[in-house]
Formats: structure tokens, C-alpha cells, sequence
């Protein structure tokens, strides 16, 4: 049996920025399903939003992240994240990430972003790969710590738990079972400091701009283990995802409009100003809602961006990614308007934690998407997520390092079963059933949802569970496997959540309950298994 002094489930900004400050107090494991770098950060283009500017300040930012979560941000949570980002921040660049900068009357300073629902100028990128440049430098920085061992191609399967194992008294975090892909074996691992950093759960729908790891792996071992979920309703829809049918997933940042795209419906309409005086720069959930009426009014599959105006050049300087992407697929950006449609995007809600990123369970840490801190409330503003995931990690390896047990406490943990063992030779049933999930969730649970179709998505994921049960039980244990069993625990989380919001807020939008309800519903949706 492997034993560490913190483990570190996934391997985006969060999990990469807890081992790296964790790393400089005891051994670290970071588990990680795929490559090391196949995560959602390493996909995000916007930026950070972070206050960098003179012409911004504290109060603004935190203005601006309350408005966008519709009267669920906890204040506290979003004055702590928003007034230690700059020294985060710092640390980033100390690791030798280099902004994009712009010269200003002689001087060099910051090129700050813009996205939806910011009042100033605050997002920091490096062009529009600003996320693949982060988990580039925390992954180099990594492999100079000799106390970090990267477990690539390792899925953690579940929490070991003190009541899973009988000892009911006091429940805490034991250690983890990690299915080691190459050997298909289940090793147990020790650990009394337990992180999981495993993103979110865009998978769980047929359109998301998530890369296939987002699976929901976190929410779904945390649920199982006893531990409380928050604000699972919250699923944001980002406005603009390329409608290509060969392009899989690809995302056109909200920084297109902040540099002046405008959405146009398919009559050339600047359609936004008929929904929102911001226009295309309203807050997403504004957005993707109304590019959801006017398609399905005008009977098209999809809107079309428009930022012919602004010059080929600074098209191609600012957003090569997206540039040469849609080129690619036959799209020039800089002479024609790109086709979009809204796709699953940022999951606001998780395991519900402390700023620290402290779950309900002793020993148990959650970090970055898969954590609901308090920060989103019911709609994450642009560019907020990962500058949570790094002050968090930062606060969650000072809070682990100050209550580590060590090992005297340690009881003995049991290898893993597999039960009725034989190989997988249904993988039809496998994918059948993870179509169908998307699929439901799509078309039951998307950006407009009513109680009957909640009900129905409801009913068919119990059935639909009940299955999986079965073979999860009698087969051996796969990636497919596991990650198909998490996001049907995830997306019933996801209904039952929205079941119990009888009003619409953010990104919760229901035709059956239209209006807010702050009487009966402005607090956090918080489930748990016990
Ligand atoms: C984007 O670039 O539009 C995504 C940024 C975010 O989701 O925060």
C-alpha cells in the first residue's frame, strides 16, 4: 500500500497549485486520469480576472461578482478571493508566466481583457491559450519537486472512508482506491489529506466546451462518500461555442466580445440589445438564454458572432487560437461572422466547502470547479474560476499542513473487492447508456427547464442508475465504467437540485416558476446522501 502525506485527485491550476505550496511540508501524490496536462485549464482562453489596474479596485470586482450570482455569492467568500488574487498572481509570475502586456505612452503595462458582466477592464491572458500557458508552468514547476510523485493514467474510483469501515464516531478521509489504467488493478493509497481538484461535469450533456476528462468525478466519489453537495442546479451554458459538425467542443471565448463581437441572429439582427442594455455583453446566463429564444424562434441551429470590424491583424495577434481554429474548418473570422451555439460549460455548484476549501468531511479538501465555495453563487462571472482555484488551493494547503494527523491514528484499510470479477464485454451497454444521459440532459435539463421535464429526466436517471449498479457490481472496473457511473450520479444531483429550486435565479431558469423568490429560495441548495 502506497502512503502520502496529501493526495491530490486531478491536475488543473487547483490540484497543480495545492502539491506545489503542499510539497514544501511532506509527500505529495497528484492522481491524475490522463496526461498530466489533459484538464480544463489547460483548455480555458479567456484569462484570470484579477484587480490590477488603478482605474479598478476591490469594491468593483466584488460589485460585479455579486450581481452575476444573482443573490447566492457568499460576501465574504468573494472579498477574500477577490482582495488575495493579486498576490497569487504574483506567485504565477514568479514561476516565470508571462502576461500579455501593451505599450501605453511609452510604458508597458498589462493588456487587461474584457468579458461579460466586468465593469472595467480586468481579465489577464496570454492571447487566448492564457490556460494551456498556466498548467504549462505549474507542470514544469512540478517536475522539479522531488516530493511529488505524478500519477498520470491513475482514475480515483472512491473514498475510503472511518464509516465506510465501520468506525462511525468520528467520519473522516482515510485514503483513496485508484484504478491504475496500465495494470487494470485497484491499489488502495493512504492518505489522511485527501484533495480532490477534479474539475467539472460538462460530459454529463450531448454540447459542452469541456475536454472528455470533465466527468464529474469529484462530486460523484464525494456524494457517495457522505459528503454535502451545494448548488448543483447551476450548470452555465457559455454563449459561444463553434457550430461546425467536425468541431468537437470548441469554445469561442467570451473575449471576442469583449473586444467588440457583436451576436447577430440569422437575419444579421444585433439581437442582444432587445434582451439586455449590456447587449452582447450581458452576464451569460442573459446570453445564452436569448440565444436559445431566438433559435428557437426563427427555427435556424445557431447564431453567428460578428468581429469583421475589427482588423485582420489584431484578429490574429489577440485570438490565434481561435483564428487558426476556425480557419481550419473553413471559417475566416476576420472576413465572415462565426457560427455558435450556446454548450454546457462551468459547473457553479460542487462540493460544498469553506473558503479553505474544507468539505463536510474531516480531512476531505475540494478545489477549483468541483468545489462551491461560495463564490459563483447561481452564475459564476467570466474569467472568476481560476482565480479561485488558485487562491483556494493556496488557503487549503495552508489549512491541511496546520491539521495533518499523522500517522499514529492509522487503522488498517482494506484492499479493494471486485466482487463477481469479469472483463467488460458490454461496452455497448456502457455507451448506450452515457448517450443517453447526455442526451436527456440536454434536451430535459438545459437552459430552460420545466417541472415535467425534470420529472421525466428524474425518473429515467433512477432507472438508468439502477443499471449501471448492476454491472459495476459484476464487471471489473474500467475508466469507461467508472466515469459512466459518475455522471449518472452527477446529472441526478444536477435534476434533484433543480427539482427543489421552485424559482428561476441565474442560470436556474424554469418556465413553470419565471420569477426570483427571495422569501422561500435566496440561499444555497445543499443535498447530502446522510
Ligand atoms: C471564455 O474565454 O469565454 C471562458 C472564460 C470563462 O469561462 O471564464
Amino acid at each position: 500500500m502506497k502512503e502520502y502525506d496529501f493526495v491530490v485527485i486531478g491536475s488543473g491550476i487547483a490540484g497543480l497549485s495545492f502539491a506545489l505550496k503542499a510539497a514544501k511540508h511532506g509527500s505529495v501524490a497528484v492522481i491524475t486520469k490522463r496526461k498530466g496536462s489533459d484538464t480544463n485549464t489547460a483548455w480555458a482562453q479567456g484569462g484570470i480576472a484579477c484587480v490590477t489596474s488603478d482605474e479598478d479596485s476591490f469594491e468593483l470586482h466584488v460589485r460585479d461578482t455579486l450581481e452575476a450570482g444573482a443573490g447566492l455569492c457568499d460576501e465574504a467568500v468573494v472579498r477574500t478571493i477577490v482582495t488575495e488574487g493579486p498576490e497569487r498572481i504574483r506567485e504565477l509570475v514568479e514561476l516565470g508566466l508571462q502576461f500579455d502586456e501593451r505599450e501605453i505612452s511609452g510604458h508597458r503595462e498589462l493588456d487587461l481583457g474584457k468579458e461579460g458582466g466586468h465593469s472595467k477592464r480586468r481579465v489577464l491572458h496570454v492571447q487566448d491559450v492564457t490556460g494551456k500557458e498556466i498548467e504549462n508552468t505549474l507542470l514544469r514547476e512540478l517536475g522539479r519537486q522531488s516530493h511529488v510523485e505524478l500519477m498520470e493514467n491513475h482514475m480515483a474510483v472512491d473514498l475510503i472512508t472511518a464509516a465506510k469501515l465501520g468506525f462511525a464516531a468520528e467520519d473522516r478521509c482515510l485514503g483513496v482506491y485508484v484504478l491504475n489504467e496500465k495494470t487494470g488493478e485497484v491499489e488502495t493509497i493512504r492518505s489522511d489529506r485527501i484533495v480532490l481538484a477534479t474539475g467539472g461535469c460538462g460530459k454529463v450533456y450531448l454540447y459542452t466546451t469541456n475536454p472528455d476528462v470533465a466527468t464529474g468525478d469529484g462530486v460523484a466519489m464525494a456524494w457517495r462518500a457522505g459528503v454535502e453537495i451545494s448548488n448543483m442546479e447551476f450548470i452555465q451554458f457559455h454563449p459561444t461555442c463553434l457550430f461546425h459538425p467536425l468541431a468537437k467542443s470548441f469554445l469561442i471565448s467570451e473575449a471576442v466580445r469583449g473586444e467588440g463581437g457583436i451576436l447577430r441572429n440569422n437575419r444579421g439582427e444585433d439581437f442582444m440589445k432587445r434582451y439586455d442594455v449590456r447587449g452582447s455583453l450581458a452576464p451569460r446566463d442573459i446570453v445564452a438564454r436569448a440565444i436559445d429564444a431566438e433559435i428557437k424562434r426563427s427555427g435556424t441551429k445557431c447564431v453567428f458572432l460578428d468581429v469583421t470590424h475589427r482588423s485582420p491583424e489584431f484578429i490574429q495577434e489577440r485570438f490565434p487560437h481561435i483564428y487558426q481554429t476556425c480557419l481550419r474548418f473553413g471559417i475566416d473570422m476576420s472576413k465572415q461572422a462565426i457560427p455558435v451555439v450556446p454548450a454546457a460549460h462551468y459547473q457553479c455548484g460542487g462540493i460544498k466547502t469553506d473558503v479553505n476549501g474544507a468539505a463536510s468531511l474531516q480531512g476531505l479538501y475540494a478545489i477549483g470547479e468541483v468545489a462551491c465555495t461560495g463564490l459563483h453563487g447561481a452564475n459564476r462571472l467570466a474569467s472568476n474560476s481560476l482565480l479561485e482555484g488558485l487562491v483556494v488551493a493556496h488557503r487549503a494547503a495552508a489549512a491541511a499542513v496546520r491539521t495533518r494527523r499523522g500517522s499514529k491514528h492509522n487503522v488498517p484499510l482494506p484492499e479493494w473487492k471486485s466482487g463477481n470479477v469479469q472483463d467488460v464485454d458490454e461496452l455497448v451497454v456502457i455507451y448506450h447508456n452515457w448517450d443517453e444521459i447526455r442526451r436527456l440532459m440536454w434536451d430535459y435539463v438545459g437552459i430552460v427547464r420545466t417541472d415535467k421535464r425534470l420529472q421525466r429526466a428524474s425518473a429515467r436517471l433512477r432507472n438508468l442508475q439502477r443499471e449501471i449498479r448492476e454491472f459495476y457490481w459484476n464487471f471489473k472496473v474500467s475508466v469507461d465504467l467508472l466515469e459512466l457511473r459518475n455522471l449518472a450520479a452527477v446529472a441526478a444531483l444536477i435534476v434533484d437540485s433543480a427539482l427543489c429550486r421552485k424559482e428561476s435565479r441565474g442560470l436556474h431558469y424554469t418556465l413553470d416558476h419565471p420569477g426570483r423568490d427571495d422569501r422561500q429560495f435566496k440561499s444555497a441548495t445543499v443535498l447530502s446522501r446522510d
